[in-house]
């Protein structure tokens, strides 16, 4: 079976639960890019996760995770870019949720504020929950920015 592509990046606050993360989601057969950053020494989050984020957008990705210490920088970057919908994650349901009803394709992770297990129960779970469509398709449809 083809393996899913799976990108994951982090800054210094996310690098080790990045590695982390990284190992067992090889382990469980998924092929997964590593946006950086290297190590733990201090970088700036957008740094990276423009760059995974491009690779989303650009379909060479399906799904990405991205870490730092609270979550939110790494989210606010990423939802810069067009057909980004990154969701930040704190427990397994929002994980599945963001899924289902939002589409996600990033999983946005405070890696300061989870556990290791918590981490990788809501990856897994974000990974294997499909999104529901219907009525949520029509309101993700109006998430993009028109010029009215
Ligand atoms: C780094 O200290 C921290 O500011 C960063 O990881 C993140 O939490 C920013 O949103």
């Amino acid at each position: 079976m083809k393996k899913r592509k799976i990108a994951i990046v982090s800054d210094h606050a996310g690098f080790y639960l990045k590695e982390k993360l990284l190992n067992y989601l090889i382990k469980d057969k998924y092929e997964v890019k590593d946006f950086g950053c290297p190590s733990d020494e201090i970088v700036d989050y957008p740094d990276f996760g423009h760059p995974l984020a491009n690779a989303i957008a650009s379909g060479e990705f399906e799904i990405g995770i991205s870490i730092c210490g609270t979550g939110n920088g790494m989210n606010m970057t990423v939802n810069k870019h067009p057909g980004i919908r990154s969701a930040l994650c704190w427990s397994e349901e929002i994980s599945r949720l963001a899924r289902a009803h939002n589409d996600a394709n990033i999983c946005a992770i405070p890696g300061r504020f989870v556990s290791e297990s918590e981490a990788y129960l809501m990856v897994k779970t974000f990974l294997e929950t499909s999104f529901e469509g219907g009525r949520h398709k029509r309101r993700i449809d109006k998430i993009p920015l028109k010029i009215y």
